[in-house]
């Protein structure tokens, strides 16, 4: 089997008709569209050449965010100091586009960030009532603690969902010559959420998370060579990577804390843009080890478990492991891309 071809076909099949992209068919509580994982999706199906695909998905988010518009309003006009990660908009949404109103931790700002960003990278016009509906409710909420890209820790400040809201912030600055806050965001990240040398995790927790390498891939608001870039990837390295995946966090538990397949292909991408590409294709290899008969890559490799008695707990509450996870398929396709180019 083609792995690549296979991917692309995956995420087409699940695609749903509306244009949004289910995070993971089979699993019981992924049944939705999150515009963080499908951002980074449409990324990779454009990159792909499957430039229908993604612009399916770009034009059910404008959709989506203009139904939003009340909320967005709400949100613009209250004062700074009263918002919590409640006013945020949903992090997930059923495929209809409207909002499951359940207990799922739906205040996470990044999602909106890389939809901007991605939308850029892929040549897609966002209708200017749109993105400047974005651009003023970043600016607005960009300092409100909210929950990061794991839907964890909603009373911090998390350093990758900066990135990501700078990351939209600065491609929508470039495209339009008008000024907003990103370099705000980029500068506070420098004094406030480093140390040692490198990036931290939150406003509350000095270790790294795999999350953090999004400043460099893809995002790349650092050059390559950036020595805060270089020591976080290397702490990454050093405390997350066992074998070739990536584990989240060094207090993960969820599924017993496994090896996560879109992570340690961002690695590698990583690695194929900084000039290591036999680490890069190290990686792949042990990817495609791990697609399974069907042809589907999980969210997890249940191998090196960080916390192996978490992950019966989990199976026993919401199933086995989501796969295919269609955002893992996507950074597979990036990875071989990268590869590709390097
Ligand atoms: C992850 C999120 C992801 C969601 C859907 C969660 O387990 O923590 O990052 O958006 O699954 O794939």
């Amino acid at each position: 089997m083609n792995n690549f071809l296979n991917s692309l076909d995956i995420i087409k099949k699940y695609q749903d008709s509306s244009g949004a992209y289910v995070a993971s068919p089979n699993f019981s509580q992924y049944g939705f569209c999150w515009f963080r994982d499908s951002s980074f999706i449409a990324r990779a199906m454009y990159r792909a050449g499957e430039s229908i695909c993604a612009r399916k998905f770009f034009d059910w988010a404008v959709k989506v965010i203009r139904n939003n518009r009340p909320d967005i309003e709400k949100v613009l006009l209250k004062d700074k100091s009263e918002l919590t990660h409640k006013d945020l908009l949903p992090t997930r949404y059923r495929v209809d586009g409207s909002a499951n109103n359940d207990d799922w931790p739906n205040g996470q700002s990044d999602g909106y960030g890389t939809f901007l960003w991605v939308a850029h990278e892929c040549c897609y016009e966002v209708p200017a009532d749109v993105s400047k509906m974005v651009v003023n409710y970043i600016e607005k909420i960009w300092e409100v603690p909210c929950y990061d890209a794991w839907e964890e820790g909603p009373e911090y400040l998390h350093t990758s969902t900066l990135f990501s809201l700078a990351a939209g912030l600065k491609a929508q600055s470039i495209a339009t010559g008008q000024k907003n806050c990103y370099e705000l965001i980029i500068q506070k990240v420098l004094t406030q959420h480093t140390k040692n040398g490198r990036f931290v995790k939150s406003t509350g927790n000095d270790c790294v998370d795999s999350s953090l390498l999004w400043c460099s891939y893809p995002y790349a608001l650092y050059s390559n060579g950036n020595e805060l870039v270089i020591n976080t990837v290397s702490e990454i390295e050093r405390t997350l990577k066992k074998g070739c995946g990536l584990k989240r966090y060094l207090n993960d538990t969820y599924f017993g804390a496994g090896s996560w397949t879109l992570l340690s292909a961002n690695l590698g991408s990583y690695y194929a843009r900084n000039g290591e590409k036999e680490k890069a294709l190290e990686i792949k290899r042990w990817l495609d080890t791990n697609f399974d008969s069907n042809g589907f890559l999980a969210e997890q490799i249940a191998e090196n478990l960080l916390a192996p008695d978490m992950y019966e707990p989990w199976v026993k509450r919401w199933g086995n492991i989501a796969s295919p996870l269609l955002w893992a398929h996507a950074e597979y396709i990036n990875l071989c891309l990268d590869i590709q180019n390097s």
